[in-house]
């Protein structure tokens, strides 16, 4: 998948009406400041569509930004498509199984938004004003008909909050099977790495692949564009 243009297209506040996009929609939700807007940015190759900040509560909206994206995608003998896994090239018999030639390859462009929302567990701001973007995040997480998928950010570098455990077991509650994205991956030594990830997973209570991610030098990038690219086909 290669993003080939993105713009924030929808910022929706507290008394906003929702957005009733067509296209799929993918949130990114977690704490203030575990890096949400930075992971948007880094996935759509942009250094500030999406506003970042060292204080946390900068994003107080759910903002929409919508990404162009080319896709690959591979047709079989019955004219079916399917997205092109690159490793899946297979040999049968000493042919290629799987089509190689650019006429059996197809690009296609294909729209959807990446949507930010507020953090959670921001200290700084009033109980009501917490009380409102509570809402407003569960809200559109109850509401939107085109989500498609929620990922769900923590910091590599600490334990799950209070906070964390009930977004985790809320948004399973609500039908979804959240993708975790452990981030600041750059913050940690490699040594720390596999326990930091066993204590997310213990904490959350989950058998889940964790994504590891750096917005800083991009690792886990891929990663999360296969999931993106699975989702568009499932
Ligand atoms: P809110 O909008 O307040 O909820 O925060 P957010 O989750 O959108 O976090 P944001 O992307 O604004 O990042 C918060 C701070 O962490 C900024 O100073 C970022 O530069 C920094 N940051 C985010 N991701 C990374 C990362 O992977 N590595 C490092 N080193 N810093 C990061
Ligand atoms: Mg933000």
């Amino acid at each position: 998948m290669i993003i080939k243009d993105a713009m924030l297209e929808t910022v929706c506040g507290i008394t906003s009406r929702l957005p009733e996009n067509i296209y799929l929609e993918i949130a990114f939700c977690g704490k203030s400041n575990v890096g949400k807007s930075s992971l948007i940015n880094a996935l759509l190759n942009r250094k500030s569509l999406a506003r970042t900040s060292s204080s946390p509560g900068k994003t107080q909206t759910i903002n929409f930004y919508k990404a162009v994206c080319l896709i690959k995608m591979s047709t079989d003998t019955q004219g079916n498509t399917a997205l092109r896994d690159e490793k899946k090239t297979s040999y049968k018999d000493g042919r290629i199984t799987s089509p190689e030639t650019s006429a059996d390859l197809k690009k296609r462009d294909m729209s959807l938004y990446f949507v930010d929302l507020p953090g959670y567990g921001y200290a700084d701001v009033s109980v009501e004003a917490k009380k409102q973007w509570g809402r407003m995040i569960e809200n559109y997480l109850n509401l939107s008909r085109n989500l498609k998928c929620i990922f769900l950010l923590v910091d590599i570098r600490h334990k799950p909050s209070e906070n964390d455990k009930l977004m985790y077991e809320w948004i399973l509650k609500r039908g979804f099977e959240p993708v975790i994205i452990a981030t600041k991956l750059d913050k940690i030594k490699r040594s720390v790495l596999e326990r930091h990830i066993r204590i997310i997973k213990q904490e959350l209570n989950t058998n889940s692949d964790i994504i590891a991610f750096s917005a800083t030098d991009k690792r886990g990038r891929q990663e999360i564009f296969g999931i993106i690219d699975r989702l568009l086909y499932t």
